[in-house]
């Protein structure tokens, strides 16, 4: 059964038991829609690669983002499966995947760690930032490496936490907030570089790594929101007092009105292949 508790740091853990449901809903279509998320998401897709008429499942899918990008890319002939802990999320994936063209996309309640399908089911297992909030990650890739058919994909995107390049007149002051704040929220806040041995280890082989990176000169929604919440929770787990964060916040700003705005994210890829015959 999927009923978490809202304990966890991490509150992409458990998102139904989270007061910001709807508000973290809302947060998945503005980075899905930001410009340089789009490119690389498809980018990576495309590199991994999805194709026409695939059979994709997709683990974590959210409100939908990449489910509808893989329901182009998989065309009429194609299915794309998408499962999700969060009953919020999924009702809000299907709602807005009802008008997208392509293949058809079957969302359903279901957690990573236990995937309800039989092995071999699917070409291509997908999961994209999820990878670094769920509680056993190789437990959860185990389990994609298990529904794939032999000789399908199973691909990982994730970001890097340890890899943030932030433009800020106070360069102690923002190590301090982004590396605090990931090194409470997430067991592996540098997921991203890993995503590679993660698949080695879930006995995948031909694997590959793409390194990307989301650059915004512009203060998108998606940076403000991450910047916010990043300086909330610094405050939350005491890392810094109530000034400095709206002080560090108050640095972002002024770059951005004097045009010097600069946030880099770096984000990895990783595909591997199922062997033809599981290793013993
Ligand atoms: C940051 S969101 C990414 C959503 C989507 N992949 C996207 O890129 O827009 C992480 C997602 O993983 C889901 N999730 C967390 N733990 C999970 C688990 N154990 N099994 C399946 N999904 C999980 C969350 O509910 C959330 O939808």
């Amino acid at each position: 059964m999927i009923e978490k508790t809202a304990s966890h740091p991490d509150p992409w853990r458990a998102v139904d038991a989270q007061p910001s449901a709807e508000t973290m809903a809302a947060a998945l279509e503005v980075r899905g829609g930001t410009p340089s998320q789009v490119r690389l998401r498809r980018r990576y897709l495309k590199w991994l690669p999805v194709r026409a008429r695939d059979r994709v499942l997709e683990v974590g899918c959210g409100t939908g983002v990449v489910a509808r990008d893989l329901a182009s890319l998989v065309g009429r002939g194609g299915v794309v499966t998408a499962v999700d802990t969060s009953a919020t999320l999924l009702a809000r994936a299907r709602a807005l995947s009802r008008r997208v063209p392509g293949g058809r996309i079957a969302f359903r309640r279901a957690d990573g760690h236990r995937l309800p399908f039989a092995d071999g089911r699917f070409d291509a297992v997908l999961a994209i930032t999820v990878i670094l909030h769920v509680e056993d990650p190789l437990r959860v890739v185990k389990e994609m490496a298990r529904v794939a058919r032999p000789g399908g994909r199973v691909g990982l995107q994730d970001q890097d936490f340890g890899l943030i390049g932030a433009a800020h007149p106070d360069r102690e002051l923002t190590a301090r907030i982004l590396d605090g704040v990931a090194a409470r929220i997430y067991p592996e806040p540098h997921s991203g570089r890993r995503l590679g041995a993660l698949l080695r280890a879930a006995g995948l082989i031909g694997v590959r790594m793409l390194a990307d990176v989301y650059q915004d000169t512009t203060l998108t929604p998606f940076s403000r929101n991450f910047l916010e919440r990043r300086a909330e929770n610094a405050v939350r787990f005491g890392i810094v007092d109530e000034a400095a964060a709206e002080r560090w916040l108050d640095g972002f700003n002024a770059l951005y009105a004097a045009d010097n705005f600069v946030l880099t994210m770096q984000y990895f890829g990783a595909a591997g292949v199922k062997p033809a015959k599981a290793r013993p």
